[in-house]
């Protein structure tokens, strides 16, 4: 049967950036393609005047700015962050380039039900700066790492992955746009996955139609 044909109610959303908000752009194009049952109840950023809020707000998608500076604590930070999210009853958070590493107490909050997309084959590359190391330590492929989130920063069980060959004389750059390719693909999917209550965090391991996913 084809995933798009069942019907299945939209599952509320919320997406968390930083920045260009590239993968909230597949997102959005897979919901409007009806290939993916989530509703997108918010868009949330970190940083004001980042391109993501304006292609939130070009889909009339509700937006909101909540900058960590003013807060005295990354605790702090992350409980004002929780309180904007709960606001929308969200079922999935979805982080799409939120660049702040959060606290145990909100992940915690979140376990199983938030998604990170991450540049690299995890568990290689935790952190930044992900294609030039693949570059510099000789990698022949590197890629991208759709997660659940939990306490250990880019650390809980993987979804999916897709490898990206390293090309002779490649620039991090050029590495990049290649992996985003991918992310578009594999962030859609995965999202699809959860919406449709096809894959659960299950005592800490990521299963998909109740089985363990082995990547
Ligand atoms: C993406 O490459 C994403 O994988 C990465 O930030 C970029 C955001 O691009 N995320 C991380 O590095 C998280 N550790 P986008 O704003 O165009 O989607």
């Amino acid at each position: 049967m084809s995933e798009t044909t069942t019907p299945v109610k939209a599952c509320r959303t919320v997406v968390l950036i930083s920045g260009s908000g590239s993968n909230l752009q597949a997102i959005i194009d897979a919901q409007q393609a009806g290939e993916i049952p989530i509703s997108i109840k918010a868009v949330i950023s970190n940083k004001d005047g980042v391109k993501g809020l304006a292609r939130a707000q070009a889909h009339n998608i509700t937006t909101e700015v909540l900058s960590h500076k003013g807060f005295e604590s990354r605790d702090a930070f992350d409980s004002a962050l929780k309180d904007c999210i709960d606001k929308y009853q969200a079922e999935l958070v979805v982080l799409a380039g939120f660049m702040r590493i959060l606290t145990p107490g909100f992940t915690t909050h979140y376990l199983g039900r938030m998604l990170n997309i991450h540049p690299s084959l995890l568990p290689k590359y935790q952190g930044l700066h992900t294609h030039q190391r693949a570059i510099d330590a000789g990698d022949t492929e590197h890629g991208v790492t759709v997660h659940f989130v939990t306490a250990e920063l880019d650390g809980g069980p993987a979804v999916i992955q897709a490898k990206v060959p390293i090309q002779q004389g490649d620039t991090a750059e050029r590495l990049a746009e290649r992996v985003l390719r991918e992310e578009h693909r594999i962030y859609p999917l995965a999202i699809g996955w959860f919406a449709r209550g096809r894959l659960k965090m299950i005592e800490g391991k990521a299963c998909l139609d109740g089985e363990e996913i082995r990547l």
